[in-house]
């Protein structure tokens, strides 16, 4: 069974429903770098391992990475999960962990990588918005794509109702991406493009606003 590391820095719900979905791997710790994030509570009620690496202790970020990747190396993980974990990582800490890190990301990368993604589609005036799960590389956000879910924008939408809607489907792809991997499916390519064995593509496309009938 692979073992999976989390890294969170707050609330913590793409990390709780990995807990709740019964992945076929052993969820061997959640790690943040904030020691008062609401999901280390949560991880803690499950019986999940939890530690804190506080970033604001460490002189840079090298010597942060470097804790970091200590105390996560303590749990021999095969696959590193960042659900919610805002800090950006060194290109060494990238690659110790290559091909074997990814991110969820609140967008339909490329369009909108860094913060703010929701009121940035918004001031955009984008009809479709959505989420993305990707292998991490140093650049970024900007890393092969392993799934994405798109949603509709919808008139009188706030940042935050349209962040309700992007989170449910972050919530839906995110544990099928750790299955696909943990099932041996999910191939990375030389050239940065991710296969996916026996994926089914979907046949319907999503217009919005929907078109006359
Ligand atoms: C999610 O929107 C995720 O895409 C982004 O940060 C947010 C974390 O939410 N990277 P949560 O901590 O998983 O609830």
């Amino acid at each position: 069974m692979k073992r999976i590391v989390i890294l969170i820095s707050g609330r913590g719900s793409n990390m709780e429903t990995m807990l709740k979905t019964r992945l076929p791997a052993e969820i061997a710790a959640v790690i943040s770098n904030e020691a008062d994030a609401r999901g280390l509570t949560t991880a803690q009620d499950q019986g999940i391992a939890t530690a804190v690496v506080p970033h604001r202790a460490f002189a840079d970020r090298a010597v942060f990475d470097a804790a970091l990747a200590a105390e996560m190396d303590r749990y021999t993980p095969d696959l590193i999960v960042l659900a919610g974990f805002m800090r950006v990582l060194t290109e060494g800490f990238v690659a110790r962990y290559a091909g074997r890190m990814i991110n969820i990301h609140p967008s339909l990368l490329p369009s909108f990588p860094g913060l703010h993604t929701h009121r940035r589609a918004l001031e955009a005036g984008v009809r479709v918005h959505g989420c993305t799960v990707h292998f991490v590389t140093p650049g970024l956000d900007s890393g092969p794509i392993i799934v994405q879910a798109a949603v509709p924008v919808l008139a009188g939408d706030t940042e935050d109702s349209l962040a309700a809607r992007v989170l449910r489907e972050e919530h839906r792809i995110y544990p099928q991406a750790v299955r696909w991997i943990c099932a041996g499916r999910v191939k990375l390519g030389a050239n940065g493009t991710v296969t996916i064995t026996d994926a089914v593509t979907p046949s319907a496309a999503l217009i919005a606003p929907a078109l006359d009938t």
